[in-house]
């Protein structure tokens, strides 16, 4: 699918039109991410406890309660802060983080950025994780890692996907012939299933 703006989308993705629909904003730095590993950890489980007090404590039923809400969220946000510290490239090491919290469901929204000529394995990656069964696919990816002899390599989207029931979106944007920017949006339910 491309839009307007000719970028590439994939998966479940939230068009929001006005940068004001998001109502939290925070922006890190990859290479300080990267730096001290213990930032991601330490910035997830902050915001994940600060967003879970929007969650109503004790919870109605039907919903999460609040510290199931907080370590959903501090999984996620510490993956997509790895994410960004791990697989930033390219001359731009901004990670801008944006969140809306609404009644059914938080969503995230993560910016980095890469060199372009890794556009397509990441394309190829996304691909594979929307179009496969998450449990038949993190299996398969098990097997693999054992075999190749890799440690957890590829399975951050797919544990939140088959264990959290986090839908993501993905967003490429050309920025520049240097420069791609990539959107990360993951939405969580705040009810029961
Ligand atoms: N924010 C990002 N920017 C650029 N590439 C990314 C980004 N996030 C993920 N990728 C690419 O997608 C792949 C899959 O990411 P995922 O988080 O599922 O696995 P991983 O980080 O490689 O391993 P794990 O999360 O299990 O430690 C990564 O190996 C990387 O190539
Ligand atoms: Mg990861």
């Amino acid at each position: 699918l491309t839009d307007a703006s000719n970028s590439l989308i994939y998966g479940n993705w939230e068009n929001i039109s006005s940068s004001e629909a998001f109502t939290h904003h925070v922006n890190m730095d990859a290479k300080d991410l990267a730096a001290y590993w213990h930032r991601c950890s330490l910035s997830a489980d902050f915001l994940a406890q600060y967003f879970a007090l929007f969650v109503p404590d004790p919870a109605p039923t039907g919903r999460l309660r609040r510290k199931d809400v907080s370590s959903v969220l501090a999984y996620l946000l510490n993956e997509l802060f790895e994410n960004c510290a791990k697989f930033s490239s390219g001359p731009d090491r901004t990670v801008n983080l944006d969140a809306r919290i609404m009644s059914d469901y938080i969503l995230i929204r993560i910016t980095n950025h890469m060199s372009p000529e890794n556009q397509a394995p990441f394309i190829e990656i996304i691909t594979e994780l929307l179009n496969n069964d998450p449990h038949e696919l993190y299996f398969q990816r098990l097997e693999e890692n054992v075999e190749q002899g890799l440690e957890g390599s590829g399975l951050g989207y797919l544990t939140l996907m088959k264990d959290f029931g986090v839908e993501f979106g993905f967003r490429l944007r050309s920025i520049s012939y240097q420069d791609t920017a990539v959107d990360v949006q993951a939405k969580v339910s705040l009810l029961q299933d």
